[in-house]
């Protein structure tokens, strides 16, 4: 009998509603644990030279050895650390930042300087809230010291009202010895990077404030003009809650706004479903409108575009986090148009870092798009043309900041696929950051990945710690460990536990999968008899069988 064939017996046993994100059967082999045990030893390793030589500080400079502070000096590297302490099982390296923590005054920020609510949020907020919940909710003050940031930052959104009313949007920079605001714009990214942190604050913390802010401000922007359907503009006056710039873009100011609509719908079970809705909106103007293929190798890109300037047909490092997020979606929107568009994007992704001479991808490049009359070429007979002609897509930026966004997105393909490409991958980028990155001291950015020899630069972001540190290993470690259905990752990857784990995000797929020579590809359509909803029957049994399958080859483009 056909192993398979035992399915609609087993189906019984497994709950409707189970199991939406995650591949049910990843192995854990001896290679994986090899392999894990490295990225843990690398990160003690780089943390202990930060502890030697910049405790206290935001950063370490990796080349001349010493601390500085980019963050208002709270120490940023340390509370970005401590969720990957917990997911790696550093549990005594853990407990011994917490005397650093009890000691920080986080209400006057050590080094003057106005204070930026995306980052603090983000990397400090985001950072108390995970570790309390991965420590297991007992060491109240990473909750005490969270709020009393938020309580702080809670004055962006109030600025100039009478009895402290709140208005909808925050400001950008807030002055912590006047409790101001600086008044200006705020980006979409700012006004739209806070429900997750602040959704678990309240919770913890008992202050349904926090929560309502960043609920405010998150349905301030639905309420915008959408330049495309589910497409927002970069900038917004918190005053007039109008759009002020009209650049839609998945990278710099605007990514995480998008990643957290489905983040914080996944979160939630998808209690309140237009964000997720907005979401799929968005992702279908995104396929219909932005995506592009370059003239040379044919690989799938999205560019910016502007109502007013058009496209640029540009594409970053940071908007490479969302081939990772689109895969999440499609999962639980059981769409495979997104899944199979999801995946060729991680494939251009990754082909930026096996496509340099270092083997690490730069922080921006453009691309000839297919079918466009007057779109910008490189210089013909220039260097950019020459690699153009050989990888599809030339740099404009050849830097790397020890960026996370397109591990984080092989990451997602690996734990959602279970393909072992992506680990292979993975573990690549890992060598290559290990070899040209290794500083003195920790870890250093690169000023131009496009040479032979690495120039290194005397900067170590916190990201190096709570991000790509994090997506290396868990990329190899027990899948079990931050399982994709028991938990959502925030923008600076700090996992925080779903509230539930009964999703109701609509009836099971009907995927197929039908083999092309050796190769598995996902097709869509629909099985006569299977009534989707409720996912039980045949519907169910087609989605099982396309998880079952080993080594899922569902990449629609191998390099
Ligand atoms: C923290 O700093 C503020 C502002 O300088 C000060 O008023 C407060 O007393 C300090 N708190 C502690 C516990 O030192
Ligand atoms: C909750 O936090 C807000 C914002 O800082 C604050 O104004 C309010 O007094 C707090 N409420 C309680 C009950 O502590
Ligand atoms: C899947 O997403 C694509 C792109 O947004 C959309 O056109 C299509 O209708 C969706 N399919 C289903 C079954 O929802
Ligand atoms: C987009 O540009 C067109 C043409 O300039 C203009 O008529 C339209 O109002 C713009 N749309 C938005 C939403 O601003």
């Amino acid at each position: 009998m056909h192993p398979l064939a035992l399915l609609p017996f087993l189906l019984l046993l497994i709950p409707t509603n189970a199991r939406r994100v995650q591949h049910p059967n990843l192995p854990h082999t001896a290679l994986m644990r090899t392999r894990a045990a490295e990225v843990r030893q690398t990160f003690e390793q780089a943390f202990e030279d930060y502890r030697l030589y910049a405790w206290g500080h935001d950063e370490l400079a990796p080349l001349t050895m010493r601390g500085y502070d980019t963050r208002n000096g709270w120490g940023a590297t340390i509370v970005d650390s401590m969720s990957t302490m917990l997911v790696m099982g550093l549990d005594e390296l853990f407990l011994s930042t917490l005397p650093h923590l009890e000691a920080t005054n986080f209400t006057s920020p050590p080094k003057p300087g106005t204070v930026s609510v995306f980052e603090t949020i983000i990397r400090y907020v985001g950072g108390l809230v995970s570790a309390y919940e991965l420590s297991g909710k007992k060491h109240q003050v990473l909750i005490d010291q969270a709020a009393t940031l938020a309580h702080k930052l809670a004055h962006a959104w109030t600025e100039g009202r009478e009895e402290n009313a709140p208005r909808n949007m925050p400001y950008t920079w807030m002055n912590f010895v006047t409790n101001q605001p600086e008044t200006g714009v705020v980006g979409l990214a700012t006004a739209g990077t806070n429900i997750l942190e602040f959704a678990k604050l309240s919770k913890y913390s008992g202050n349904a404030t926090f929560f309502d802010l960043a609920k405010r401000s998150m349905d301030a922007v639905l309420r915008t003009t959408q330049f495309r359907p589910g497409l927002f503009g970069e900038a917004y006056s918190p005053l007039l809650e109008i759009v002020v710039n009209d650049k839609v873009s998945f990278g710099p100011n605007s990514d995480s706004f998008y990643e957290y609509l489905i983040k914080y719908a996944h979160m939630t079970g998808n209690a309140d479903p237009v964000y997720m809705d907005t979401w799929l909106t968005g992702v279908n103007s995104a396929m219909e409108n932005m995506l592009f293929k370059s003239t040379v190798g044919d690989w799938l890109w999205l560019s910016d575009w502007s109502n007013r300037t058009g496209y640029s047909y540009q594409f970053s490092h940071l908007a490479c986090y969302l081939p990772g997020n689109w895969l999440l979606g499609a999962r639980l929107a059981h769409n495979s148009t997104i899944y199979r568009t999801a995946l060729s994007l991680a494939e251009s992704c990754a082909h930026t870092y096996s496509s340099t001479p270092l083997g690490i991808g730069p922080e921006s490049w453009h691309y000839v798009p297919v079918g466009v009359e007057y779109a910008a070429q490189p210089y013909q007979g220039s260097r950019a043309a020459e690699i153009y002609g050989e990888r599809g897509y030339w740099t404009s930026d050849a830097s790397y900041i020890l960026r996370p966004e397109v591990v984080e997105s092989m990451f997602y393909a690996w734990r959602i696929t279970g393909n072992p490409i992506w680990q292979e991958r993975v573990w690549a980028a890992f060598e290559a950051v290990r070899k040209h990155c290794k500083a003195p001291a920790g870890f250093a950015s690169l000023i131009t990945v496009e040479t032979d020899s690495p120039v290194r630069k005397d900067e170590s972001e916190s990201f190096f710690y709570a991000e790509l540190m994090k997506y290396f290993y868990l990329t190899f470690s027990d899948p079990s460990v931050i399982h994709l259905d028991k938990y959502t990752i925030t923008t600076e990857a700090h996992p925080l536990l779903l509230e539930t784990e009964q999703f109701d995000f609509g009836p099971e797929p009907a995927w197929v999968v039908t083999e092309v020579e050796g190769d598995q590809r996902v097709e869509e359509g629909r099985v006569d008899g299977c009534g989707g909803s409720g996912g039980t029957g045949m519907s169910q049994l087609m989605m099982l069988l396309d998880f079952y399958v080993p080594a899922l080859e569902r990449c629609s483009a191998t390099s």
